[in-house]
């Protein structure tokens, strides 16, 4: 078993250590107060190759491997978790899913834009009454010979107003239930696709979420990824490397207010001595250091059987489960090292632990991990 990462992936996490402290760091606490997309950002990741990592350089990609891509996801969510979600949801469900099932014709409109960073993606499933009861689509997409006609709202949608395309999911054959489901590609622009209002989030509130409206929107018969009725397995099969780049964002975030933590604890002092010499505090750096070492380790590992091409469905939801838990209490107890100041703006923290909790909700809920990690063991 090597425990080492190669000398491509650290010069990977060197790169994205760098662009978080120079790029992402000023303007954080701002881009957070005032809920401001990073844009420039997302443009200079794009141009970094980290909007489409593990997609072959044949359809504009970088071509790395799924570690890689955790590396990438922890040092920038260490930072900034609004830029490290649309660094997710463009390569783990938008990229992937097109790379992995769309047609020759799809790759070559759709994907290289989007693995290249000219373009971002959205993946639109969650709907107003179906979040984690993802086969109860109520959006439709009726067939109408050479096009399907779209009808319904999504909701909670990730660079709603900022993709150029978003994979939607819809029902096209009701009496089938989850199996006359299908996946589209909707470009912006298309008529009859509107944008709803913008959430105002407690968390990742750099980050641009929406609601989205179909009415009568005509979408080519070609853009239907996969066969008649793939839409739900699309979107399970799409979900689960998802998870793995949530995983790793989770864990940044943990890994970053630890970090905090660590160098505030030595600098403050109280009863004349560094409050890091004191035990209660001590003793808290202790267990987070050891949980997010925990949590490391099953995101590399679930990355790992990624790339080996084994299965990781059960590895990708125990990374999930931990990790998100590991980024709530690691987050909460590091305001608490910084006291007072903590819960402060100015000392990143407070930020941290409330774009913490997010990672239990979106990509399926610590109980949907649950779920599924349940099912994968008892079967
Ligand atoms: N791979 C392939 N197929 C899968 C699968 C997987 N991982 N999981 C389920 N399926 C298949 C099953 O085999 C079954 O197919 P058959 O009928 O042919 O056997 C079918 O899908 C239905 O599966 P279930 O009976 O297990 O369905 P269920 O309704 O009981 O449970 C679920 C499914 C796991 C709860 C699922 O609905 C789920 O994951 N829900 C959570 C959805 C979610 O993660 N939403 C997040 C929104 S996206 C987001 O947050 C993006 C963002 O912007 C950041």
């Amino acid at each position: 078993m090597l425990f080492q990462l190669n000398e491509e992936q650290l010069m990977i996490q060197q790169a994205a250590r760098d662009f978080a402290q120079q790029e992402l760091k000023p303007g954080v606490i701002e881009r957070d107060e005032h809920q401001k997309f990073p844009a420039e950002q997302v443009k200079k990741l794009g141009e970094l190759g980290f909007l489409g990592m593990m997609v072959s350089e044949e359809f504009g990609g970088s071509g790395l491997d799924a570690l890689s891509y955790v590396l990438v996801m922890e040092e920038l969510s260490k930072v900034d978790a609004s830029a490290s979600v649309v660094v997710s949801v463009n390569n783990s469900l938008v990229c992937y899913g097109l790379e992995a099932y769309g047609s020759e014709f799809q790759k070559k409109k759709y994907l290289v834009p989007l693995a290249s960073g000219q373009q971002i993606g959205a993946f639109c499933l969650s709907e107003p009454e179906a979040g984690s009861d993802a086969t109860s689509q109520h959006t439709t997409a009726e067939d109408k010979g050479d096009h399907y006609l779209l009808n319904g709202t999504k909701n909670w949608i990730t660079n709603g107003s900022t993709a150029s395309t978003y994979l939607v999911i819809a029902q096209t054959h009701p009496e089938l239930k989850h199996k006359g489901i299908n996946a589209f590609i909707v470009e912006k622009g298309m008529e009859g696709f509107t944008l709803g209002p913008k959430e105002n989030k407690m968390g990742i509130r750099g980050s641009d979420t929406h609601s989205l409206m179909f009415s009568d929107v005509k979408v080519p018969k070609e853009n239907r990824i996969g066969e008649d009725g793939f839409g739900f397995k699309f979107a399970m099969k799409t979900l689960e490397g998802g998870r793995i780049g949530i995983a790793a964002q989770a864990l940044g975030i943990a890994a970053g207010a630890y970090e905090l933590a660590l160098e505030y604890s030595k600098q403050r002092k109280s009863f004349g001595k560094p409050i890091s010499d004191h035990q209660a505090i001590a003793f808290k750096l202790a267990d987070m250091a050891t949980q997010i070492e925990a949590a490391r380790l099953l995101v590399y590992k679930a990355a790992w059987l990624k790339d080996q091409g084994l299965s990781y469905t059960l590895a990708g939801s125990m990374a999930k489960l931990y990790a998100s838990k590991v980024a709530m209490d690691v987050t909460t107890e590091a305001v608490q090292v910084h006291g007072g100041y903590g819960f402060v703006k100015e000392y990143h923290v407070e930020r941290l632990m409330r774009d913490a909790k997010i990672t239990q909700i979106y990509e399926g809920t610590s109980e949907i991990q649950q779920l599924v990690i349940s099912r994968e063991i008892l079967r």
